[in-house]
């Protein structure tokens, strides 16, 4: 039987256009999910929209149409740009679905019938932007909410309340006994010494004041809290509470052989760290595995905000660029785990540095001297006969365990980065083998081939590592050296690429005049 893997992205408010920050996270669970199925599991890769909440309702107002019209075209937008940058997701799952409705209907009433949750009376500092509720503290003497910084307002509502305390020995047990499940782990210690160790307070999870949510059966007045309906996304992606719970009882376990990750932006970390988790064991279900915290793509002047004339859409740098320039730059340039800039200059030096440089010009080099000096054909492997093939071999094997281990644990900048260490080793590997020497002397035919057919092994391997980051341009590279078997389990075979016959490779990657397009980007940045 497969191993299986889940994994998810947040679901994306639909409130405006999504930006170069929210395809960051979607490309990077794209990456991994393509790097799992690569490697033979079973995945199931969920993103969706969450539609519900006070805010969707009163821009739907403005606008003078229902909440639903307006969310209908936020969603179709959302779904053409994961289109274009080609995210292959299993499964797409909006808030509105009536199945997603009915589930968190069920989970709610679950929660009241097992006295998770009471009914009260509720006075506090609420932040309409984030849906959320803040105490004193929090907002601090000038009530600005701690998470957006906007003004916040006391609101006083009759609410059903979460006993969120009742469950933290549980919790805490859970992150003891598996020390993998918040990344990084800094995000881990903030969980407890922020949130936990102060007190968990009950957690207000209904709202009287808007209707654009998820009704609470036994109470319809009340719209279930937009978190509480946000998260049960996860479960209700794979069929939970409905006839058909295969997909569930398929996918949602932790152990060995069955891994469920969710991946968050730091800001959400908390919602899924300690809310999502007690509501899971409230339910008596599993728990995920991993829940990985990642940063931001920050600007030089901080977040992305339209007012400041520094947002980035995707479709700018793809029109442009190419697709892979952003999947490149998403999962490659900036640190995984840790905030990061995003700069016109950074993102047209990486390309040229990483893609046209180094990988490009290996793969130009290669296929002109194979063209050149073997009639376009690959040479047969014989074995280490220059001096530096036994240390490339040897690279080979290194970066490819190295990559694994960074896949895996979901590092997937450092992974990426092995894999441009052992494409300038490659590049490395020319200068000191000096093909165009050999070449001159008939008696060093056997070293010119040796050279060749390990250079062309490297670029093959490098290139199955980056496909699940670099879609459009590994392909082209398989063509350029005619070879068919890019399967994994024959990564590092000299057979699958001595004897074919290569084409002539086009230019992989553009050079990038930095100067114009650092100001083509800034000019885009400012609208
Ligand atoms: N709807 C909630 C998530 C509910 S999940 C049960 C939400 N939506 S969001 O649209 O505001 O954000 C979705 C994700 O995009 C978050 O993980 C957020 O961190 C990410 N990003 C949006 N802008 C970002 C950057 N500039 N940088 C990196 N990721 C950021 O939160």
């Amino acid at each position: 039987m497969k191993k299986t893997f889940f994994i998810s992205t947040p679901i994306y408010y639909t409130s405006g256009r999504l930006t170069i920050g929210h395809s960051y996270t979607t490309i990077v669970c794209d990456a991994v999910a393509r790097y799992k199925r690569m490697r033979g599991y079973d995945v199931f890769f969920v993103t969706g929209t969450d539609e519900h909440g006070q805010k969707v309702q009163s821009k739907a107002k403005e606008l003078n149409l229902s909440p639903k019209e307006y969310v209908d075209d936020l969603v179709s937008k959302c779904k053409n740009l994961w289109s274009l940058l080609k995210i292959d997701y299993d499964h797409f799952i909006r808030t509105t679905d009536e199945h997603h409705v009915q589930s968190v209907q069920k989970i709610f009433s679950e929660f009241i019938k097992n006295g998770d949750i009471y009914k009260a009376q509720y006075e506090g500092w609420y932040c309409t932007y984030c849906e959320s509720f803040w105490t004193d503290t929090q907002v601090g003497e000038e009530h600005l909410c701690p998470d957006c910084g906007r003004p916040c307002h006391i609101e006083k509502e009759e609410s059903y309340f979460f006993k969120m305390s009742k469950y933290v020995p549980q919790l805490l047990k859970y992150y003891d006994e598996h020390p993998e499940f918040i990344e990084p782990v800094a995000r881990k210690n903030e969980m407890i010494n922020n949130f936990i160790k102060p007190g968990l307070e009950d957690l207000c999870v209904s709202r009287t004041s808007f209707d654009w949510g998820v009704p609470v059966i036994e109470d319809p007045k009340h719209v279930v809290y937009v978190w509480i309906d946000a998260l049960s996304n996860y479960i209700n992606a794979l069929g939970y509470n409905t006839l058909d719970d295969s997909l569930y009882k398929k996918f949602w376990h932790s152990d060995e052989n069955h891994e469920v990750v969710h991946v968050v932006g730091k800001e959400i970390t908390r919602f899924h760290c300690i809310y999502w988790p007690i509501m899971l064991i409230a339910l008596k279900e599993p728990l995920p595995s991993k829940i990985y915290g990642h940063g931001w793509v920050l600007m030089k002047d901080g977040k992305m905000s339209k007012s400041k004339g520094n947002v980035v859409y995707p479709e700018d740098l793809i029109d442009r660029y190419g697709l892979d320039s952003l999947r490149y730059f998403s999962t490659s340039c900036i640190n995984f785990g840790s905030d990061g800039l995003f700069t016109p200059e950074l993102f047209t030096e990486n390309f040229n540095n990483d893609l046209v440089n180094n990988f490009g010009n290996l793969v130009n080099r290669t296929v002109a001297m194979i063209n050149k000096y073997c009639g376009g054909v690959i040479p047969d492997y014989e074995g280490q006969i220059t001096p530096f093939d036994q240390p490339l071999e040897y690279a080979c094997k290194e970066h490819l365990t190295n990559y694994e281990f960074n896949m895996d644990h979901l590092y997937i900048s450092n992974a990426t980065k092995e894999v441009f260490t052992l494409l300038s080793k490659g590049n490395k590997y020319i200068d000191d083998t000096q093909p165009w020497v050999l070449a001159k002397d008939p008696e060093k035919k056997k070293e010119l081939d040796s050279v060749l057919v390990h250079l062309a092994l490297l670029i093959k391997e490098a290139s199955i590592l980056l496909s699940p980051v670099l879609i459009e341009s590994t392909p082209k590279v398989f063509t350029y050296l005619g070879v068919s078997d890019t399967s994994y389990k024959h990564i590092l075979d000299f057979d699958t690429v001595s004897n074919k016959t290569v084409t002539k490779a086009e230019g992989l990657f553009p050079r990038l005049d930095t100067k114009i397009e650092n100001e083509y980007i800034a000019s885009k940045m400012k609208g």
